[in-house]
């Protein structure tokens, strides 16, 4: 979803770091191949991740809801030299277009790519990390939200994309509309967690940062 005029999307777009050639080829192929290509972050929202990363220099990243990789791409780029990224998707049909361009963009020895369903494998994990991203389906928001809250650093950082949900939050749901009472109830909980620094960023479908303090 774009809130700005088109001009205006471009002028950014214009005005951001030009998207990576392999990055363009990973959007391309997704456009041609796969379902719902939307659920892409994108070029701006890719340069914002692939920023952000490289301004919390994470030693150790999970991502939930890998997709065809293009995210964690932008993530990586932030990686410290030895550095890791966990990520998660339930759906096993993404699984060789997701590792060509791992393969590709030669992170594969630092991605530790898992299927399965992310509820799941979360309470697996062992590591603590330093930036989560949350991409996955949104009524599990606010339960991915709990069960990596231990698991970050102080310090780290959570990012979660779609918290705008394409301008949706401002009205009432309609009761069979779960995904959206499930975002507007997770901005919420997210609000009046005093544990952590928010900030609602409206790029692209809104992008909440998350700083969990001392
Ligand atoms: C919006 S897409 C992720 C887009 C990706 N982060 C990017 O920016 O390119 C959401 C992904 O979450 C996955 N997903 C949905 N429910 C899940 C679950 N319970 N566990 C793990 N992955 C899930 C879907 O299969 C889909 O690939």
């Amino acid at each position: 979803m774009n809130f700005l005029s088109e001009e205006l999307e471009d002028y950014i777009k214009q005005h951001c770091e030009t998207e990576p050639e392999l990055l363009q080829e990973l959007n391309h192929e997704t456009w041609e191949k796969v379902l719902n290509p939307r659920m892409l972050s994108g070029h701006v929202q890719g340069r914002a991740l692939s920023m952000l990363s490289n301004m919390i220099k994470p030693n150790n990243i999970l991502e939930i809801g890998t997709f065809t990789g293009y995210s964690a791409i932008c993530l990586a780029e932030g990686l410290v030299e030895g550095g890791t990224i966990d990520t998660i998707d339930i759906n096993e049909e993404l699984e060789t277009l997701a590792k060509t361009y791992f393969k590709k963009a030669k992170i594969e020895h630092q991605v530790n790519y898992m299927i399965g369903n992310a509820v799941e494998l979360i309470p697996t994990l062992k590591k603590q990390y330093d930036l989560v991203f949350i991409d996955a389906d949104k009524e599990n928001y606010a339960v991915y939200y709990d069960l990596v809250f231990d698991k970050l650093n102080t310090g780290g950082y959570i990012i979660v994309d779609n918290v705008l949900w394409s301008g949706k939050v401002l009205h009432k749901p309609k009761p069979e509309d779960i995904d959206t009472r499930a975002i507007i109830d997770f901005n919420k909980k997210v609000q009046n967690d005093s544990r952590v620094q928010n900030v609602l960023f409206s790029i692209r479908d809104g992008l909440m940062v998350v700083r969990k303090k001392n």
